[in-house]
This record gives C-alpha cells, sequence and structure tokens, in this order.
C-alpha cells in the first residue's frame, strides 16, 4: 500500500504544472512580507539628491532608463530601421455603424529581414483627430470584436479557445470583445488602436530566433546579450512603432496617446511608456510583478519565479535578482517615476494577488515624489482605498473586486482618468 500512495504522490508531483508549482511556493500573507529598504528615485547614482526638473530630466530620468534596461528589461536596439504603412482597410459604418475601422499594415525592415503587424484603428465619427487608447492584445485583433472584416493573423499563438495548431482561427472572432469596449471608448471620443503581441514576438522562449529580435542581432550575434531586451521590450518597442504610424494617422491625435496594457503586456505598456516620451498618458492593468508591483516584498508572485516561468521575458540579467530582490538597484515605484510628469494609472483586482495589489499601490505611492518635484501632485492620497473606489490625480490607482482581467469597470475609470488629463 505505502510504495502505490508514494508512486501516486509522485506522479502527481510530475504532471502538477511548474507555475502551479510556483504558485503554491508563493507568499500571500502580509506577515512574512520581508523588511526591505526602496532605492530613492530621488537619489543620483552618486548619492547626490535630486534637487529640481533639470536634475530629474538631465540626470536621474537617464540614469533610471539604464538601469532598468541593463538590469530588468534589456536595452532596445539603437540601430536604423525603415517603417512602411499600408491601409488595406477603411470602414465609416464598422459595428452597426456606430464608429469606423481602419486598418494598417506597418512593416518594418532592415537590413536583416522584415517584420510586420496589423494595427486595428475603431474610430469615433468625429471631425477632428482623437486622442486614443493604444493597447496590445493577446489573441490577435480578430478576437477584439465579433467584426468580420477584421484580419485574421498568421502569427504563432499560444493554444487556447479559437487557436489551433498555433494559430488563430475564425472560431476566436469577437471571443476577447468583453475587453474591449469599442462603442462605449467611442462614444467617449477616443480612438482604440490595437495589435497582436506576437506579431512583435511569439510569447514562447525558442532562443529568440524569431520575432523582431533577430532583425537587430550585430554580425555573427544569434541572441541577445545579457543587457538587451527580451520578449517585454521587444513588445514594447512595438508599442512605440504603433505610435510611428499613429504620428502619422489624420483622424488620430498623436499627442494624446494613452498606451494600456493588461497583465504582462501591462508590464510592456509601462516600460513602453518610461522609455517613451511620446505617449501621453500610460494604464497599468493587473500588472504585477515586473509591472507595477513593487519586487522587493515578494508577495504572490516573485523574481525568481517569474525569471523561472517566462525565462524570456526579461533581459538575462535580471535573472541575477532572483530571491536576491534587495540586490536590484532599482525598483517598480521608479518605472512609473519615469514616466512621470506624465499621467499614470495602475489598477489591480481584489483576487488578483499573484500581481500583488498591495505592491502595486505601493509603487505609485512611492513614484510619488517625483510627481511632486516636477509640480504636480502624483497619487495625493497615503492609504491604499477600498475596493471599487478610484483614487489619484496624476497617479490614478483603483482595486476593483473581481478576478485578474481587463473589464468594463475598469473601462470606465480608464476614460474617466484620460478625460482630466486629454481633454482639452
Ligand atoms: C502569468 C504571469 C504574470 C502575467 C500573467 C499574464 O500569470 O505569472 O506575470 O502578468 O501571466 O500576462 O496573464
Amino acid at each position: 500500500m505505502f510504495p502505490i500512495a508514494l508512486l501516486l504522490v509522485a506522479m502527481v508531483a510530475l504532471l502538477v504544472p511548474r507555475r502551479a508549482h510556483a504558485r503554491r511556493q508563493a507568499n500571500y500573507d502580509e506577515a512574512k512580507v520581508p523588511p526591505y529598504t526602496l532605492p530613492d528615485p530621488l537619489a543620483a547614482a552618486d548619492g547626490t539628491p535630486v534637487a529640481d526638473a533639470d536634475a530629474w530630466f538631465h540626470v536621474r530620468r537617464p540614469e533610471l532608463l539604464e538601469l532598468f534596461a541593463v538590469h530588468v528589461y534589456g536595452r532596445t536596439p539603437q540601430k536604423p530601421f525603415d517603417l512602411r504603412y499600408d491601409v488595406f482597410d477603411e470602414a465609416d459604418d464598422a459595428l452597426d455603424g456606430k464608429v469606423r475601422r481602419r486598418q494598417v499594415r506597418v512593416t518594418c525592415s532592415t537590413p536583416a529581414g522584415e517584420i510586420g503587424f496589423d494595427l486595428l484603428l475603431y474610430l469615433p465619427h468625429a471631425d477632428r483627430p482623437v486622442p486614443t487608447f493604444l493597447a496590445l492584445n493577446f489573441w490577435g485583433n480578430h478576437t477584439v470584436q465579433p467584426d468580420r472584416a477584421i484580419r485574421i493573423t498568421d502569427s504563432w499563438m499560444r493554444e487556447g479557445e479559437g487557436v489551433a495548431d498555433h494559430r488563430a482561427t475564425e472560431a476566436g472572432r469577437g471571443r476577447m470583445a468583453h475587453r474591449w469596449p469599442v462603442v462605449r471608448i467611442a462614444e467617449a471620443g477616443y480612438g482604440l488602436a490595437t495589435l497582436y503581441y506576437g506579431d512583435i514576438d511569439p510569447d514562447f522562449h525558442d532562443g529568440f530566433q524569431n520575432g523582431v529580435h533577430p532583425l537587430f542581432y550585430e554580425p555573427g550575434q544569434n541572441k541577445p546579450q545579457p543587457d538587451e531586451w527580451g520578449a517585454i521590450g521587444a513588445w514594447a518597442w512595438g508599442l512605440s512603432r504603433a505610435l510611428d504610424y499613429l504620428e502619422h494617422d489624420p483622424d488620430v491625435d498623436h499627442t494624446r496617446v494613452a498606451v494600456l496594457g493588461h497583465s504582462r503586456l501591462g508590464k510592456t505598456a509601462l516600460w513602453a511608456a518610461a522609455q517613451d516620451e511620446r505617449f501621453a498618458l500610460a494604464i497599468s492593468n493587473n500588472s504585477g510583478c515586473g509591472g507595477a508591483a513593487l519586487s522587493r516584498r515578494q508577495f504572490g508572485e516573485t523574481v525568481a519565479i517569474i525569471n523561472t516561468s517566462f525565462p524570456h521575458w526579461f533581459a538575462g540579467n535580471f535573472k541575477q535578482y532572483n530571491d536576491r530582490e534587495d540586490a536590484l538597484p532599482v525598483d517598480q515605484h521608479m518605472l512609473l517615476a519615469a514616466i512621470a510628469p506624465r499621467p499614470v494609472y495602475v489598477a489591480s483586482a481584489a483576487q488578483d494577488l499573484w500581481a500583488d495589489p498591495k505592491g502595486e499601490f505601493l509603487s505609485c505611492l512611492h513614484a510619488e515624489p517625483v510627481y511632486r518635484l516636477l509640480g504636480k501632485t502624483g497619487l495625493g492620497v497615503r492609504e491604499m482605498p477600498p475596493e471599487n473606489t478610484p483614487v489619484g490625480v496624476d497617479i490614478g490607482y483603483h482595486i476593483r473586486t473581481g478576478r485578474h482581467d481587463l473589464t468594463e469597470y475598469d473601462w470606465i475609470q480608464y476614460i474617466a482618468f484620460a478625460d482630466r488629463h486629454l481633454k482639452e
């Protein structure tokens, strides 16, 4: 009997996926959060206090971007490339005539080859350029609305509903529409521009042979250096290329583009906005570890867990901080600070402990001194608010009831926040 029981236990242990295992090991007890000291966003690397906007923009912000690049997300290559835009679809009467639709193929070419993505735009009927939300999506543009005209990507996709042999199928059309209230967004006067993240870099670890990375290798190079970009860096690059296009779209006000992302794409949106000052506003929805949550709290997903489950997301260097969060020269409040004085919104979900809601709130709180230095209010509260009670001024925050997802409730807050900051 006994050896059979043991055998069963061993079999179950083998069958439980690594991530489920990691989830069980994660700490969800506030009393077990280790004591920690956060690095000071307003002290330069040499210890000099950052006393004014000039020192922030010319010394400290560049330092922080460099630290995040080298130690966390990896550097984004600075080599030249060409972009081409082909508008292949226009409709004035999409979604029962409530919005306009446009689809654009954006192609990036370098001497090493080409990569392209379809950008799907839904726009309100308006007589002048509109502020626009830009977001990567997880399952392809065709999942965003049940709209037959949306072209289906042929890029690699994770297995899931409406996906067969790692390719999107017709069955997925409109499947994620609950995350994209396009008509509500348009009625509020905003456009929505979205692209499939896997068009930029497929989300599995293939040693960086597919996606955008190889386009920027040096001669003889076949994988990123330890301080070069992983997948999150690549996806963030894709957001900036989408913005390159939006700068040319006559119906979009490119000075009022809000970049938004959920979960791993929330991490990506923050990194994109930190690097690219053309983004006027940034929104992190349930981004968690490596996004808005403080790494040093080690609550829910940790640096070691994320680097083990997703070895391709961050720079190789980030693995040096597995179980050594204290050694990181940055923490995630500094990523929010790097976006200052531009408005940033962080949203948590009460059941999403994996993403550490409290750690996400504390990042907002500890980014505030930088906003204040720049003459802004920042968060404007000291205590984490109750559920479904948005707070904040230039840094917005809410924790809503429910699970890890991007919901209509979240969008209502983002639209209200954008109304305060992006509308004249
Ligand atoms: C996993 C991962 C998170 C990530 C999430 C997502 O849960 O551990 O870091 O945010 O996937 O992107 O959905």
